[in-house]
């Protein structure tokens, strides 16, 4: 893809960018063009070339306090020094009880037990096997069959894969994936609901669609439903109004377990501290990663309800799961997350993305006119816009945008021809004006 109005980048002849294999990336593209950024400050990355890049999607959906926070850096390196690594099997170290009550404090209600990961993904498998060796554990060992949901992301190991449903990341390993598993409906009705300001109105009913599965494969042998409240990697789709209440009755009905991969919403991105307790939902296992260090060091938790870690308490005194990580519980991710909590909560953050939605809503929703603009999405501090597909290729429109964007000073996400934005928390009306007239530049540039 060649544009005339990107200029070839000096640090592509500068440095060696063969030997890097990089991820969920178009290589050749990227090293032909790079983009890349050496320090963060605020609300801004600085490119190698000097300039600065507004972060609209808070790096990958972490950096949800803004990028360079000493509190975290500082907590880290004293950390370092104090204990590098300690193993969590059959040991243990002071940090993760204490990061796991301060979740616990934080959480929807009796969601209180911690199970610490290093990513999203690793959160999604876990929280996928607690659910089948729970319901092995209450006897109900023929709950084995597990739903997810078309467009849904829970990362990419085999377990969040097979109940993932965005195609392109699934198409090479199809004949590989986990047995058993069924999808529901996606709930992205552009036809219905285009440009509505937070949740849609139409599409409670997609939800019944469960009915229709355990008609099919008996409740019997589902174990869990695993849905992301807002899926944001495949472009930002909402829940319709009642949506997740309808899910959440009718697995509490035939004895499902609902997991709510929150690895996205959780830590404030759509107000509150998480999507449940906004959306004034509570599933029996949540997920997340990302912003629980604010991305600085990796890490995830997955929130276990009290009624199921009581389900592995019975039984002989030995190892209840057989399952973990080297760096479960790591001392140098438990230190970043604590201090990302104190920030948190010190500057009332969980409460930004509600203060500011009226503001985000407005100014994403007076878009709409711009050149391809189908459809706009937002809720919280994230929104996306939908172009049109060029009708030279599927995603070629809204990787263009993404480059120009970057080029003009903005970093969003792109997904296909859809463009997702999730500043930092800390952004104010203002730099949310400047981001967004970056963007609109953009689109209207590549039209
Ligand atoms: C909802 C959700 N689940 C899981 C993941 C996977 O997280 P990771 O890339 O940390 O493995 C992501 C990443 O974007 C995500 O959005």
């Amino acid at each position: 893809m060649n544009r005339e109005n990107t200029p070839p980048s000096p640090v592509a002849s500068a440095r060696n960018l063969d030997d890097y294999w990089m991820p969920f990336t178009a290589n050749r593209q990227f090293k032909a063009r790079p983009r890349l950024v050496e320090s963060a400050e605020g609300l801004y990355y600085r490119s190698v070339d000097g300039r600065q890049i507004l972060d609209g999607c808070s790096g990958l959906w972490c950096c949800n306090a803004g990028h360079g926070r000493r509190e975290i850096s500082e907590a880290v390196a004293r950390q370092i020094r104090e204990l590098d690594y300690a193993p969590s099997f059959q040991m243990g170290h002071p940090l993760p009880f204490e990061l796991a009550e301060r979740l616990a404090a934080i959480a929807p209600p009796g969601l209180n037990k911690l199970f610490f990961t290093n990513s999203g993904s690793e959160s999604a498998d876990t929280a996928l096997k607690i659910a089948l060796a729970y319901q092995r554990a209450i006897g109900q060992g023929t709950r084995t069959r597990l739903i997810g949901r078309e467009l849904g992301y829970h990362g990419v190991g085999f377990g969040g894969l097979s109940v993932g449903g965005m195609g392109g990341n699934r198409k090479a390993f199809s004949a590989n994936l986990l047995p058993g598993v069924d999808h529901l409906p996606h709930t992205l009705d552009i036809a219905r609901n285009a440009f509505s300001r937070g949740l849609p109105e139409f599409g409670v009913e997609k939800a019944d669609e469960l009915e229709r599965l355990v008609a099919l494969h008996g409740a019997e042998n589902i174990a869990a439903v695993i849905v992301e409240p807002m899926s944001g990697s495949a472009g930002v789709v909402l829940p319709p109004l009642g949506y997740l209440q309808r899910l959440r009755e009718i697995t509490r009905k035939h004895g499902i377990l609902l997991i709510f991969d929150e690895v996205i919403t959780g830590f404030g991105r759509i107000g509150e501290a998480f999507a449940a307790q906004r959306w004034g939902v509570t599933p029996d296992i949540l997920t997340s990663a990302k912003g629980l260090t604010n991305g600085a060091v990796p890490m995830g938790a997955v929130f276990v309800h009290q009624d199921i870690f009581d389900a592995f308490m019975q039984g002989p005194d030995g190892i209840e799961l057989f399952h973990g990580y080297t760096y479960s519980g790591h001392p140098l991710a438990c230190a970043a997350a604590l201090a990302a909590l104190d920030i948190y909560q010190g500057e009332g953050l969980f409460q930004r993305a509600i203060e500011l939605e009226d503001y985000w809503c407005d100014a994403l929703l007076g878009l709409r006119d711009l050149p391809h603009v189908v459809d706009i999405r937002c809720v919280g501090l994230v929104g996306a816009v939908q172009l049109a597909a060029d009708p030279a290729g599927a995603g070629l429109r809204g990787y263009r945008v993404f480059e120009q964007c970057f080029h003009d000073g903005a970093m969003l996400r792109c997904t296909g021809d859809t463009l997702a934005l999730a500043p930092p928390l800390i952004i104010d009306k203002a730099e949310i004006d400047r981001l967004l007239e970056i963007f609109a530049g953009a689109v209207r540039k590549v039209a």
